[in-house]
């Protein structure tokens, strides 16, 4: 694993860049990301390119010895581009224009908004592709960051009819697929179809999914543009894209099936903050960071990426943007990259270098004070490039195996369970997702996330949590399989077009297990019922019809947890409690041993190596007894740290036979 920076050099005095390069030689730091933002510095009127400063910039970073990623700077279309061709502009729901004096203010349907971008990501990989300093490209920046990934500009209006004409075979058969007969909806062309925004009440579900997806395909096919001039011009290198946290406006594993690697910036107390629902957590990891949520989002993102993950921006101490924003607990930096390197990233890079005195974000944290002086973050930086090459020196094996447990990821499922859901206002999928996540890793069991067309014939269990929508082949693939299958609550419950199934719920998935869902309730967060076996369940529930009967039951009489074989339906969401329980008996049931971690501490293997961390409060000792359940029972030798572990330390040790050489962190 690389250690790398987000710079800016067009923010500093030319002077100052040759500086910067041998600090961050110094830091260990050995890749930089430039140039996302820098087009009015590129083009700074119509077709008047200066790439001179940037040739230096690049050259200067890369004779220090810095491996460039340079970022097409297509976030931040220019002000004479916008003035000159203001229908190039985003749309918001309220019809509102989303205008110039930020970043992200382009619509992904506007053709002549592709052309531009066409050509100035064209004029930098002609120029660049072949520079020997340059290995990676970075497509745009964040795509959907700020509420984008969806506009309602007259440009998406007219590429949705479009795309709405090429999928259904006709009017008709749209009308039919939307169930548009209802409410008088019906349109008699494909020219009278509008936007789902701006209706009286709730737009038509079907409509909604189809906008949702037709702005998925908009962001796929303007990141291939891109992606296919670089790789023409640029060959060898990677090209990536920075995808976000707690994010599922559009579908990442499309859009990173046309790229090398999947990176993403992770800002941990950002996201708990700002996303966190359980304030009890925000207490208790307000410094650390929830401990599954980097996780979560690695082993999501190298799912994305084939297996092949970056982080392109860590957080490196207060960021600006979040309700409010906590300094992290000293050590937290080096534990984040070395949990980005237990589940598998090739880098880390850092958000960014120099703290900038001006601009939107002067009170963003960096590794240096805005004086240039270096801040707290910048010697846990050094010190993480010093230990993994301290471990690794050790040539242990660290490498990334496939873990017991599969969670399917969905992105339509997620989407299609946002769209309609009965006033279930407590219920998020995503977050519905992260617990069974969170809990799974708390037992000690590793897990990879998956997408729905992967293959899934190693895993001992197979756990569905946002796939609501009914696929047959998923649910073939899975019949076919020898995994225990997991399912949870809205399952198969829509069609592709955001319907009922015929069949009731779960759809397809009924091929698996001989049940159907004849009614569901949402509950109030006030309200939590209990099962005969006192299973606790909140915000959902479940009536299941079945011809055999559940495991347990609700005072009412509704059945609760049906299993046939190996596949078991839990029909409601149990508190994170009950989840424990129920996944253990799980993972029990198919030889998988857990161990029940507590709270705050999380354990990760990679190989023979095994790292813990500590993102609770309170100390915690590594026990040999735990050391040795992550190393198969053999004797174990700590080999980073020690096993009595602070809050925000970490320490690591291996199983392996290779010969005791101490290196403390
Ligand atoms: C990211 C973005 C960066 C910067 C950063 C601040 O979302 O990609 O450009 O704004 O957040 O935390």
């Amino acid at each position: 694993m690389k250690t790398g920076v987000c710079y800016y050099p067009e923010h500093w005095p030319e002077a100052r860049w040759v500086v910067d390069a041998a600090h961050m030689r110094n830091l260990g730091l050995s890749m930089v990301r430039i140039g996302e933002f820098a087009w009015s510095r590129l083009e700074p009127a119509a077709g008047q390119y200066q790439f001179d400063w940037l040739t230096r910039a690049i050259d200067t970073l890369s004779d220090a010895g810095l491996e460039v990623i340079l970022g097409t700077p297509t976030a931040t279309p220019p002000a004479w581009l916008i003035r000159n061709h203001p229908q190039v502009l985003a749309v918001d729901e309220n019809g509102q224009v989303r205008d110039f004096g930020s970043r992200r203010h382009y619509c992904f349907s506007s053709e002549l908004y592709r052309e531009h971008c066409e050509r100035i990501v064209t004029e930098l990989a002609t120029r660049y592709g072949r520079h020997d300093g340059i290995t990676a490209w970075q497509t745009d920046n964040e795509y959907g960051c700020h509420s984008t990934s969806i506009s309602y500009s007259s440009a998406a209006l007219s590429a949705f009819q479009k795309w709405c004409e090429r999928q259904y075979n006709g009017i008709d058969a749209l009308n039919l697929a939307w169930g548009n007969v209802f409410w008088s909806m019906e349109y008699s062309n494909f020219s009278e179809i509008g936007l789902p925004v701006g209706t009286v009440t709730e737009s038509n579900p079907a409509h909604r999914m189809a906008f949702w997806r037709f702005s998925s395909t908009q962001i796929t096919s303007f990141n291939k543009l891109q992606v296919d001039i670089i790789k023409k011009h640029a060959p060898g290198r990677d090209v990536v894209h920075n995808f976000m946290g707690n994010f599922v406006e559009f579908d990442h594993f499309e859009v990173a099936d046309d790229l090398d690697v999947a990176s993403w910036d992770n800002y941990p107390l950002g996201f708990l903050t700002r996303d966190g629902t359980n304030p009890e957590d925000q207490k208790t990891f307000l410094r650390t960071g929830h401990p599954d949520s980097s996780a979560f989002h690695h082993d999501l993102y190298r799912a994305c990426g084939k297996g092949r993950m970056w982080l392109m921006e860590q957080q490196p101490g207060p960021v600006n943007w979040a309700p409010f924003n906590p300094a992290p607990l000293p050590g937290m930096v080096r534990l984040w990259g070395w949990e980005a390197f237990a589940h598998g990233a090739e880098l880390v890079s850092y958000f960014r270098w120099r703290q900038l005195p001006f601009g939107q974000e002067q009170m963003h944290a960096a590794l240096l004070l805005p004086d240039g002086r270096d801040d707290d973050a910048a010697h846990e930086v050094k010190q993480l490039a010093e230990d993994i090459r301290k471990v690794l020196s050790l040539n242990i094996n660290v490498d990334v195996s496939p873990a017991p447990v599969a969670l399917v990821f969905d992105y339509a499922g997620d989407q299609a369970a946002r769209i309609q859901q009965p006033d279930g206002q407590n219920y998020d999928p995503l977050v519905f997702m992260q617990n069974i996540y969170s809990v799974v890793r708390q037992l000690g069991v590793r897990v990879d996330i998956v997408p729905t067309t992967a293959t899934m014939d190693d895993y001992k269990l197979i756990i569905l949590a946002n796939c609501s929508v009914s696929d047959g082949a998923l649910a073939m693939k899975l019949k076919q399989s020898n995994a225990h299958i997991l399912m949870f609550p809205r399952t198969g419950s829509k069609t592709t077009e955001c319907a009922i199934p015929d069949q009731l719920p779960p759809g397809d998935f009924q091929q698996l297990i001989d049940l159907k869902v004849t009614r569901v309730e949402t509950l109030p967060k006030a309200i939590r019922m209990t099962t005969k076996n006192n299973v606790q369940v909140v915000d959902w529930r479940e009536r299941v019809e079945a011809t055999f009967p559940a495991e347990d039951a609700f005072e009412d009489g509704w059945g609760f947890h049906f299993q046939q074989k190996q596949v078991h339906y839990i029909n409601a969401c149990p508190d994170r409690a009950s989840l424990l329980s129920l996944l253990q008996a799980r993972l029990n049931e198919c030889g998988i041993h857990s161990l029940n971690l507590g709270d705050g501490l999380r354990i990760m293997q990679r190989g023979e190596l095994s790292m813990a961390f500590n993102y609770g409060p309170d100390e915690v000792l590594v026990t040999e007894e735990i050391q040795q359940h992550f190393c198969n029972e053999n004797p174990s030798r700590v080999i980073l740290g020690q096993p009595l572990l602070q809050a925000g330390d970490l320490c690591a040790w291996t199983g392996s036979a290779t010969e005791s050489t101490s290196t403390d962190g």
